[in-house]
């Protein structure tokens, strides 16, 4: 029973839910998609290799995998009246505003695919179900672009589909897509690297939205657009954005000590650091802090990560942090190499989304094949008052 989320009063705030499509050992410091270390699939893999592997079980042979990157790279365009509705956006909206309203808005389009109005036998279509799959990891990084796009004032771009996954995404974001512009290959795979490592994470909160929001048997657009807005929140895939701004905040090296006795002092969140599940070093963070070195050698160093690299070293040897088991997670390093490709703040969440929705995709697919699939309904504990008695208005004080 992989759908049903099983609660343990016990363990009030902590509801568990089964899955056989990430496994994290928070003290070890492991992270393995289907059994597979993720410094393995980092090393050896692309993103959309990845996403097969979580979404179906096992890594692609030669035939299905080049049917998998055509049918997702043949679903790259999106429909003009979500160019339009794109379009009808504040010109500084947020990007990932942007990409929640567009992504729901795409349940609107396919109504063979809404069970609202095609009734839920269609989840017994597993050809039609696929189809949605290609559809929202094919057509995630256009909107993701489109929203870049549009916050820059520039025209949209189209895809080209006969490039790569994350080749694609940089084509359609760069402002010169009109001439022959071909990303850097090095730029093309610390992306694809930056996708691995960010493709699922176990229950975290977007994906247990996931699981929650879908096991109502809602439309897969919803599901997904309900799991972005989850990641949204600061304190999950906000917190790129926040780590880069607390970087520039903190401004030098010789801050770091005074900025850090105001995190003990608990003025301020060392972001970027602490995990609800991992205790030790996030696996994620070190893999990240080998492909900052692939892009500073490529576009130079980045002064935040002087700052970054002293801040974790002090962190780490000051006893309040190792003592609350704090360590940089994933989200520590990614922002100062998106920042370093020329990604505005902004954007973090979104390049957080679009591979996060091949885990969510995961556990979608997970959560509504389980025969013994029930609404995800958790209980309370009650604290409030019992008993009361009406007051009439007038003899209220
Ligand atoms: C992601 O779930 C996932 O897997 C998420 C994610 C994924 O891939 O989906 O890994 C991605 O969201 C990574 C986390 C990104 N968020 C941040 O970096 C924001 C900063 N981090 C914290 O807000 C915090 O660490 C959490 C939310 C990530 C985890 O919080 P917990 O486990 O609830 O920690 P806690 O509140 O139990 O903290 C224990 C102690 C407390 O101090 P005391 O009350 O014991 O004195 O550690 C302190 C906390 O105040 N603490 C921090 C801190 N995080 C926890 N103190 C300063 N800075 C921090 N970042």
């Amino acid at each position: 029973d992989f759908g049903t989320m099983i609660y343990d009063p016990g363990y009030y705030n902590t509801a568990v839910c089964k899955s056989q499509i990430t496994y994290i050992d928070g003290d070890r410091g492991i992270l393995e998609y289907r059994g597979y270390p993720i410094e393995h699939l980092a090393e050896n893999s692309s993103f959309l290799e990845v996403a097969y592997l979580l979404i179906y079980g096992d890594l692609p042979n030669m035939e299905q995998l080049n049917l998998w990157n055509t049918k997702i790279m043949n679903h790259t365009f999106i429909h003009e009246n979500l160019i339009q509705l794109m379009k009808s956006f504040r010109y500084d909206a947020h990007p990932m505003g942007m990409l929640i309203s567009s992504v729901s808005a795409m349940s609107t389009f396919y109504p063979e695919a809404n069970p609202a109005l095609a009734g839920v036998d269609i989840y017994k279509n597993k050809q039609l179900m696929n189809k949605q799959i290609f559809r929202i990891l094919g057509k995630l990084p256009t909107i993701a672009a489109c929203a870049y796009r549009h916050r820059i004032g520039r025209p949209y771009n189209n895809p080209i589909n006969s490039l790569s996954y994350t080749e694609n995404f940089l084509y359609m974001l760069d402002r010169l897509s009109e001439s022959n512009y071909k990303p850097h290959p090095t730029l093309t795979r610390a992306l694809d690297k930056l996708f691995i490592i960010h493709a699922d994470h176990e229950l975290n909160c977007s994906t247990a939205t996931m699981r929650q929001i879908s096991s109502t048997l809602v439309d897969p657009y919803t599901a997904v657009a309900g799991s972005a807005g989850a990641l949204y929140g600061p304190l999950h895939g906000g917190a790129t954005e926040a780590v880069l701004r607390m970087l520039e905040q903190i401004g030098s090296v010789e801050n770091i000590p005074a900025f850090l006795e105001e995190v003990k002092q608990k003025k301020k969140k060392l972001m970027g650091f602490g995990h609800r599940v991992y205790k030790s070093y996030d696996p994620r963070a070190k893999i990240l802090k080998s492909v900052t070195q692939e892009i500073f050698n490529l576009l130079g160093k980045n002064p935040l990560m002087v700052i970054a690299t002293e801040l974790e070293r002090l962190a780490l040897s000051d006893s309040y942090f190792i003592n609350r088991q704090l360590y940089p997670n994933v989200d520590f390093y990614s922002g100062i190499i998106y920042k370093s490709m020329g990604f505005p703040t902004d954007m973090f969440p979104v390049l957080f989304s679009i591979p996060r929705a091949a885990g969510w995709l995961a556990h979608w697919v997970e959560n509504i094949s389980d025969p013994e699939l029930r609404i995800f309904r958790p209980r309370q504990i009650y604290l409030g008052r019992r008993g009361m008695t009406y007051v009439p208005l007038e003899n209220r004080n």
